[in-house]
């Protein structure tokens, strides 16, 4: 090839895609009533990416969440996933697109199996869960047949978990998910995540208020105060004692 042409390739726009994010959250608000708690808030995650964001109880991680999956609506703004504006869909539809949600405080079905909790997350009959699932938290191939109330936090946690990626998602939406778990099980919990997202390339958004936590699993980190992100930082510039001193009362 003539240096020319080499030349032509380097200098062509589709030879080095900046790929655009593949969520892409652009000035959401949402209210309860006339309290507005999330004003004007952005976020993007590429594909692979793992974001956390970090807020003291009552910033309004949980609302972000539930908008994002369309428990809430919002009063403006964009919520585009790979490209689809999802904003005014159902919550069904946006699971259909590839967006799940593992709420806070984990809501595993009491009475179901925990083999019956992880058919709950699929799309449609029929489907079948992926198959590493299982490989992901062994514990549950173990207690498959017994039922999800009967399970420890920390048990429950990793259920919560599988049922969402039984859609086969792109994006998990975690929200608070070591509330009321061991540190032994955290710690865990973050290696498996990072597997999951190392193997199959999911983007996980998750809230939190637990640090150390959030260090051991995100790309980037973002703080959220009273509805807006204060602090954004990522890689080997996150800025732990930063983060540290805006989560502390
Ligand atoms: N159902 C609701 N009705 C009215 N206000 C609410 C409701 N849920 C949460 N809020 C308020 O919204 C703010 C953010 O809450 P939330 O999103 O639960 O925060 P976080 O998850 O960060 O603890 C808080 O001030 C909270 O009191
Ligand atoms: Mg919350």
């Amino acid at each position: 090839m003539s240096i020319s042409a080499i030349e032509a390739i380097e200098s062509s726009p589709a030879a080095a895609p900046e790929s655009a994010a593949l969520l892409d959250v652009t000035g959401i608000s949402v209210a309860y009533g006339q309290s507005q708690v999330i004003r004007r808030l952005s976020l993007s995650a590429q594909q692979g990416e793992i974001v956390a964001i970090l807020g003291l109880n009552g910033m309004g991680k949980t609302t972000l969440m539930k908008a994002l999956i369309g428990l809430l609506p919002v009063r403006q703004g964009n919520i585009v996933l790979g490209g689809k504006e999802l904003s005014q869909r159902e919550p069904y539809e946006r699971v259909m697109e590839g967006l799940a949600y593992v709420p806070q405080g984990r809501m595993v079905f009491p009475k179901l199996t925990v083999e019956e909790n992880i058919i709950t997350g699929l799309r449609s009959a029929g489907e079948q869960p992926p198959e590493a699932l299982y490989r992901y938290f062994p514990v549950l191939w173990d207690m498959r047949k017994r039922r999800g109330g009967n399970l420890s936090g920390g048990q429950q946690q990793q259920l919560v978990i599988a049922r969402a990626l039984a859609s086969h998602p792109r994006v998990l939406l975690l929200d608070e998910p070591t509330e009321g778990i061991q540190p032994s099980i955290i710690k865990q919990l973050a290696e498996v995540l990072r597997t999951i997202r190392d193997e199959q390339g999911l983007t996980i958004v998750v809230s939190e208020q637990v640090l150390s936590f959030a260090l051991a699993i995100a790309d980037r980190v973002l703080v959220i105060d009273r509805g807006h992100f204060i602090h954004e930082s990522a890689g080997k510039d996150i800025d732990e004692r930063a983060v540290a001193r805006l989560l502390s009362i």
